[in-house]
């Protein structure tokens, strides 16, 4: 099918990619033309396992093109995607401006029909207000089909997601759109869900809400686990094997952070309110998060005392594993933290310590992950990096002041670290 995916952010990218390695032909549009220039020169403006590797097959396949007009876009397809940043507002609720700006953008270049597919994260209802935009300002007169189509990709996993994804689910105000939702996903073999577009939107922030109200749970059992002398690790798997809960999302931390769980948590709180239900439940989620890292954070000072002018080596700056992204990251969230009790700071990460540079311009930054704790009081682990576990713990260990380590994503075994010699704390262990 012929298909465009109007923002190359993220969730554009990885989507339009993956829509051109089944055999669609796709036209990425963005703005931005210095993005647009580096993904025509055959770079990727973002870190994401396996996907510079397909953009490079589609584009020399021919399926996978990068533009800056919508127009273009919205002309040569049968089916555009909106795929823009929907931020958080400071009050909590979303800034619609970059989705009507794009609606006012398609109704000025289509002479067709077309069916219209929201791929952004926003609240329920904005598929009315897009079909209402797109009618009200498109002078051809044509006829249009609004979808929603929300999408649950991981950041890190998003190529994997999006080739094996768990559902597609495809909001419609009528049957018309649906033959078409249908061909463009038969290929990726998921199950299709059709629901009203409400409905849609409504799925998207239940499920992202859900997820996290599951971290912020186990967080919670932490908590608890560490009062009573329990392991949160061997409790989130004795509930994790019932099926009706699962295994996934009960890694006790730090506390989740990313572009997504925290703004939408907020959305939906806001959303909830404007309709008039106060969602108790999400804010003590939020709570919870923010809580944790207050406790995190407690268990270093208690343990070093004084943090002026203690130098502490930090493993991890990414919100999470396998990416480079570091908007809300805890991991920065606690270093700024540590910074401002006057602790010196040596980070590492294998991804992220370019787009820290900005945010952390006052921390040593170093290259290599076993020579981080090198001269430190102390070394905290704060993102969940697989590789974080090789690191050389016998040089590591030589080089502090004192071996302690903070582990804020349980990537070590206790009873192994204190039989090193480590003086080891983690979360609800
Ligand atoms: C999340 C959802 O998982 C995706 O399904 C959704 O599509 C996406 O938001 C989105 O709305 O675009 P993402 O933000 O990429 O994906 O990252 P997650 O893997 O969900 O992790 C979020 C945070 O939770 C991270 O800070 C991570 O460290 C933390 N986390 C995750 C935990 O603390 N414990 C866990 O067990 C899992």
């Amino acid at each position: 099918m012929k298909l465009s995916i109007i923002g190359t952010g993220y969730v554009g990218l990885v989507t339009g990619t993956c829509f051109a390695e089944v055999g669609h032909q796709v036209i990425c549009v963005d703005n931005d033309a210095a993005k647009v220039k580096t993904l025509l020169a055959g770079g990727i403006p973002i870190y994401e396992p396996g996907l510079e590797e397909l953009v490079k097959k589609n584009v020399a396949a021919g399926r996978l093109h990068f533009t800056t007009s919508t127009a273009e876009g919205v002309q040569k397809s049968d089916v555009i995607f909106i795929a823009v940043p929907t931020p958080p507002q400071p009050d909590g609720s979303v800034d619609l401006s970059y989705i009507e700006r794009v609606a006012r953008d398609i109704a000025a270049a289509i002479t067709s029909y077309k069916i219209v597919v929201d791929k952004s994260t926003v609240p329920v209802k904005t598929g009315e207000k897009v079909a209402e935009t797109i009618k009200r300002y498109c002078q051809a007169q044509v006829e249009c089909d609004v979808v929603s189509n929300p999408e649950f990709l991981r950041e890190g996993f998003a190529v994997d997601d999006l080739m094996h994804p768990d559902r597609v689910v495809v909001g419609v105000r009528s049957q018309r759109p649906v033959a078409a939702m249908k061909e463009i996903y038969t290929p990726f073999k998921a199950p299709i869900i059709v629901t009203d577009i409400n409905s849609a939107e409504l799925i998207k922030h239940a499920a992202n809400s859900f997820l996290a109200l599951k971290i912020s749970y186990i967080n919670a059992i932490a908590n608890v686990c560490e009062a009573a002398g329990a392991n949160v690790q061997e409790v989130a798997q004795g509930i994790g094997l019932d099926d009706r809960i699962g295994k996934r999302f009960l890694n006790a931390g730090i506390g989740f952070g990313g572009s997504c769980f925290p703004k939408d948590l907020s959305a939906f709180i806001k959303i909830a309110e404007q309709i008039g239900y106060d969602f108790k439940l999400l804010k003590e989620v939020q709570r919870i998060n923010a809580d944790q890292m207050e406790r995190f954070v407690k268990k270093i000072t208690e343990t070093l005392w004084v943090l002026k002018d203690k130098k502490i080596g930090v493993l991890g700056l990414a919100f999470k594993q396998n990416t480079d992204d570091v908007r809300s990251s805890p991991a920065i969230d606690l270093c700024q933290r540590l910074l401002k009790d006057g602790a010196a700071l040596r980070v590492h990460d294998p991804k992220a310590m370019e787009k820290t540079k900005a945010l952390l311009p006052n921390v040593t930054y170093v290259d290599d992950m076993d020579a981080v704790a090198e001269g430190c009081d102390a070394l905290v682990v704060a993102t969940e990096w697989d590789e974080f576990k090789k690191v050389d713990l016998a040089r590591a260990k030589k080089g502090m002041t004192a071996p302690i380590m903070f582990d804020g994503r349980n990537l070590f075994d206790p009873a192994e670290m204190e039989k090193l010699g480590w003086i080891y704390k983690s979360i609800g262990r």
